[in-house]
């Protein structure tokens, strides 16, 4: 099994390896899991597979986890900082759950805490935000839970199943971060 890296109680992030590729096929062609989101407009190519396992692996900008299930150590997903700026450490956090099986489980909450503190701890990043499908409810809680707070509304930005959906911004800063941790 590949090294964790990272541990949390319900499930742990590792880097990425290429045996993943075909899970993440599936978490992308998975219509329940993308549901809200603009991945999954087209099927899953190689192409495009090779590509984030390129930006997994070798981009100094992106820094992508599998999110494995501690009971069964399988793969259920991806969490990751992606448009990471140096210059004003600031990146974008984005994760996908891609077993609906899981969901509601805690498992995105505790991702998302996982990668957050990642951002700011080993990272030093001043700055984590998201944008996020306003109908999303679930994700929105879970981004809540891990201290996300709401700076508006873009809307009609996201363009999912058929329709256009405001999408809720999203950010957590250094300050508040540590100051919730109690550092
Ligand atoms: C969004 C996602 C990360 C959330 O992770 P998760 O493990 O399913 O969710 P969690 O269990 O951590 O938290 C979900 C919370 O939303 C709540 N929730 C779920 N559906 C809800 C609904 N319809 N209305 C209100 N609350 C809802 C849950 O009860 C839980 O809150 P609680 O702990 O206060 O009860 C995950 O489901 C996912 O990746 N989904 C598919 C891809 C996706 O949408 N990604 C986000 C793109 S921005």
């Amino acid at each position: 099994m590949t090294q964790l890296y990272l541990e949390g109680d319900k499930i742990a992030l590792r880097g990425v390896t290429r045996a993943d590729l075909d899970h993440v096929r599936r978490f992308w062609d998975n219509a329940e899991a993308t549901r809200y989101m603009e991945t999954g407009s087209r099927p899953a190519t190689e192409v495009a597979l090779e590509a984030f396992y390129r930006s997994a692996t070798d981009n100094p900008n992106v820094v992508i986890f599998g999110v494995v299930e501690r009971a069964t150590q399988k793969i259920v997903g991806t969490s990751g900082l992606y448009e990471i700026f140096w210059p004003g450490r600031r990146a974008e956090f984005r994760i996908l759950i891609g077993e609906p099986s899981v969901f509601d489980k805690g498992y995105g909450t505790e991702a998302t805490r996982l990668t957050v503190d990642y951002a700011f701890i080993r990272l030093n990043m001043e700055v984590v935000h998201l944008g996020v499908n306003a109908d999303n409810v679930r994700a929105v809680r879970a981004y809540e839970k891990a201290g996300f707070v709401r700076e508006g509304l873009r809307r009609k930005f996201v363009y999912a199943r058929g329709s256009y959906h405001d999408a809720v911004v999203m950010s957590i800063l250094r300050d508040e971060y540590l100051k919730a941790r109690g550092a």
